[in-house]
């Protein structure tokens, strides 16, 4: 190719949709974040965007995502919402970078191992059958709560066990409050404005303040009994560098805690959401599952043995988080100059990735539109998230470090509360998208409990 040629696209701008003067599409992303985003992919697999001042590429296709998350991974960095999420999370695993997440994601790798799994599996099962069982015949809930509240006691008692039950809880609400006033530290300025001493900041750093107490209170309390009680913070206490035999100082035990906290409830929990959503919407599919937990368990609860025979609940999950992927977005930031499918993306540059988007590209999978589990009998996860035409959990050495926890807890919990409870929308709720950073139902999800 003559030189003229290959160099014409390195220096053009990957194309775009009609932008306003002010703010490029911001606005008009900010009204419709996943319909931008798919009408963007429309224009071609790497697109611009501008978001304000910063300039952005969207990738959508399987080689690009590949390319961002596994070949050149290292000349990315997290995009600035979770470099902003360090004034909360610090250095945990979801925000720290190069050499130092290496280190950390060895260290913690032993807590997700199959063996620790299979306890962490026995109270996901207890707390979701308490929970069941509480519910009445013929009674209306907001699942979307349910679902919520379950995965928060849930990574609680997996984190801490049960000697920490009331500061658990208030974990949980100065967390709450903490993810809430999140918004405003994505402002523009907002690393000054943090300074001055608006109510929002102020609230924030109180609840820093508790978060930060309580933490540190139960940290120091376990490290003086020495005990391994099973959980994920006793193994975080326990971690050795395997190259020179450091543990975690308080502060990085803290970190990681509540970067588990974080990251291991509301995805979960947004999955199980539309997954009860799509399976009231299809009724042979919620036919098909309710005969494959009646034969394989009759009217006991599940155990994590099960789940290899539970291959249409695990079907039903995959194709819940294919149409409703939690992370609809996955972002980074350029840190050295890269070429995308004949554009360059300089340093600064935000990229983009859609689950969302990509699941649904009719190019990669048939029916895009439609909830079919079956089409995970001929295709497996492994297989798909191979390809990088299917990555809820995103890739690469940032890939989910809870993904086996999310899918043992998922096939249960759909498990535990189809054996007994068959779910159906309340008449007249409407059905809208919230994405944030997981992508919430807008209108919550009035739900009719009915016994089966
Ligand atoms: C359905 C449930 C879940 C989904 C869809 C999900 C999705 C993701 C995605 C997409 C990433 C990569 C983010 C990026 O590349 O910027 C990620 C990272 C992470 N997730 Fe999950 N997650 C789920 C459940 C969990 C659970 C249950 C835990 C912990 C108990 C967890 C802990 C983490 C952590 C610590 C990271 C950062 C890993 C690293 O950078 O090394 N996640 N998750």
């Amino acid at each position: 190719m003559p030189d003229d040629m290959s160099n014409k696209n390195v220096t053009s701008r990957p194309p775009e949709q009609r932008a306003g003067l002010i703010g490029g599409h911001l606005r008009k992303f900010w009204r419709d974040r996943t319909g931008f985003l798919a009408a963007q992919a429309k224009l071609g697999d790497v697109t611009f965007l501008r978001m304000g001042p910063q300039p952005v590429f969207f990738l959508n296709h399987p080689d690009l995502i590949r390319d961002l998350f596994v070949v050149n991974a290292d000349k990315f960095v997290k995009g600035r919402a979770l470099q902003r999420a360090k004034v909360l999370l610090g250095e945990g695993l979801l925000t720290s970078e190069g050499a130092n997440h290496l280190r950390q994601r060895r260290m913690i790798q032993p807590a997700f191992h199959r063996a620790r799994i299979a306890e962490y599996a026995r109270s996901m099962v207890e707390i979701a059958d308490k929970m069941a069982g509480e519910w009445h015949d013929g009674e209306t809930r907001d699942i979307d709560k349910e679902m919520m509240h379950l995965t928060l006691q849930i990574v609680a008692k997996t984190l801490f066990n049960s000697d920490v039950g009331d500061e658990a809880d208030e974990i949980g609400a100065a967390m709450t409050t903490m993810v809430e006033l999140f918004n405003f530290l994505l402002l523009p300025f907002s690393e000054w404005l943090e300074k001055l001493p608006f109510p929002q900041s102020i609230r924030f750093k109180r609840a820093r303040k508790t978060l930060d107490k309580v933490m540190y209170g139960i940290i120091d309390e376990r490290r003086r009994s020495g005990q391994d009680t099973g959980d994920l913070l006793s193994m975080l206490l326990m971690a050795q560098d395997e190259t020179d035999g450091t543990a975690m100082t308080d502060e990085q035990v803290r970190d990681e805690a509540l970067t588990l906290f974080l990251a291991g409830h509301e995805t979960t929990a947004n999955a199980l959401t539309w997954t009860w959503y799509l399976l009231s919407q299809n009724p042979n599919a919620e036919a098909k599952l309710h005969a494959e937990l009646d034969a394989v368990l009759d009217s006991r609860s599940p155990t994590m043995d099960d789940i290899p025979n539970l291959k249409f609940t695990e079907a039903v999950l995959a194709e819940s988080m294919r149409l409703y992927p939690p992370a609809w977005a996955i972002g980074r930031n350029v840190a050295v100059e890269h070429e995308f499918g004949g554009y360059t993306a300089k340093p600064g540059t935000l990229i983009l990735t859609s689950p969302f988007v990509l699941h649904r590209d009719a190019r990669f999978w048939d029916d895009p539109l439609e909830f079919k589990p079956e089409r995970w009998e001929t295709h497996s996860v492994k297989e798909a998230s191979q390809r990088n035409i299917y990555f809820p959990f995103g890739g690469g050495v940032r890939r989910c470090i809870g993904e086996s926890f999310a899918w043992t807890e998922g096939i249960l919990l759909i498990a535990t509360i189809a054996r007994k409870w068959k779910l159906s929308l309340v008449p007249g709720q409407k059905i809208g998208l919230n994405p944030q950073i997981t992508l919430r139902p807008k209108f919550g999800m009035r739900m009719l409990i009915k016994n089966r």
